[in-house]
């Protein structure tokens, strides 16, 4: 079981930031990365439907397998971590707790604040998860998706001296507009008087620095990422999972999309090289599920947000 992969995944490229953190403290792992960038963003969609790609991706990475899956995707998260949990043989970690524990340490004055997608926000993942933990904090929540769109977008930009100046202090390229977007989203929560804000979308990190200027010094950013990490190296040991020192670490990326830009922008996210990604037709994930998974899937036809 040690010699395993982790299994980790996300609607595209913004998990690779947790999984760069997974590599980093856990060096001697193996990982197997799955971006379904052909199907994302998850934010806008119904969380039925993106429980049912919870549901595919986890038996795609059954089927590696692996000894341990982390859904490095809030909404995923949001939708689906419970379901997975009851469908997988093996142990699934998502980034809400993670994050939700990380903010409730960093705030003083008891108001923190969560960025997501529209479909994080509306399941209320994040206040459960923080009131679960201090009922005394209290909770605003912002959707903002289009910091999703300005990742993506900012991602698939090349190099060059205008798009250096364009990122400015951020991590991905971004315009000058953003300032404006930033503003219209963030203002309502720095008016709460937060002193934490939770980036609760794994794309997010990438636009921290941005974020940090809008929200001013006095506001901690959390990213679930490093919490995450911890968890699982956690997990692992527990469980006696570790890998064993000096074992071959090798690293596995598939998508739905184009593996050679997935593989060309995952690079940039993950700081580390993605030599290859495979390409995953969907045809051939919604395929996987076994007959117990496909009850759990047609159950959730009539389950509500
Ligand atoms: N990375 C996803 C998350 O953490 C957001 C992107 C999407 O909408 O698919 O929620």
């Amino acid at each position: 079981m040690e010699q395993l992969p982790i299994g980790i995944f996300d609607s595209g490229l913004g998990g690779l930031t947790v999984a760069s953190e997974i590599m980093s403290i856990l060096p001697q792992e193996s990982i197997v990365y799955f971006g379904d960038t052909a199907r994302c963003p998850y934010g806008p969609r119904d969380l039925n439907e993106v429980r049912r790609f919870v549901l595919e991706i986890g038996a795609w990475l059954a089927a590696r397998p692996v000894k341990l899956m982390v859904i490095a995707c809030n909404t995923a998260t949001a939708a689906g971590l419970a379901l997975a949990q009851q469908a997988f043989d093996v142990p699934v970690i998502g980034v809400v707790l993670p994050g939700a524990r990380a903010a409730v340490r960093s705030t003083v004055n008891k108001n923190v604040g969560v960025i997501a997608t529209v479909g994080t926000v509306e399941s209320g993942a994040y206040s459960r998860a923080v009131r679960g933990l201090d009922a005394g904090v209290t909770v605003f929540s912002a959707a903002t998706p289009k910091f999703v769109d300005v990742v993506e977008a900012g991602l698939h930009r090349g190099h060059g001296a205008l798009e250096d100046w364009l990122a400015e202090s951020s991590d991905v390229f971004i315009r000058p507009s953003f300032h404006e977007l930033a503003r219209d989203y963030l203002d309502p929560l720095k008016r709460s008087g937060v002193d934490t804000l939770v980036l609760g979308c794994t794309h997010f990190p990438l636009l921290s620095a941005a974020i940090q200027g809008a929200m001013g010094s006095n506001v901690t950013l959390i990213s679930s990422a490093a919490e995450t990490a911890s968890e699982v190296q956690y997990a692992l040991k527990r469980r006696g999972h570790l890998a064993p020192e000096g074992q071959l670490v090798k690293h596995r990326f598939a998508t739905t999309g184009d593996s050679v830009s997935f593989a060309k922008f995952g690079s940039r996210v993950l700081r580390h090289q993605i030599d290859t990604a495979d390409h995953s037709p969907l045809d051939t994930l919604v395929e996987l599920p076994s007959a117990e998974l496909l009850t759990l899937i047609d159950g959730l036809g009539g389950a509500s947000r």
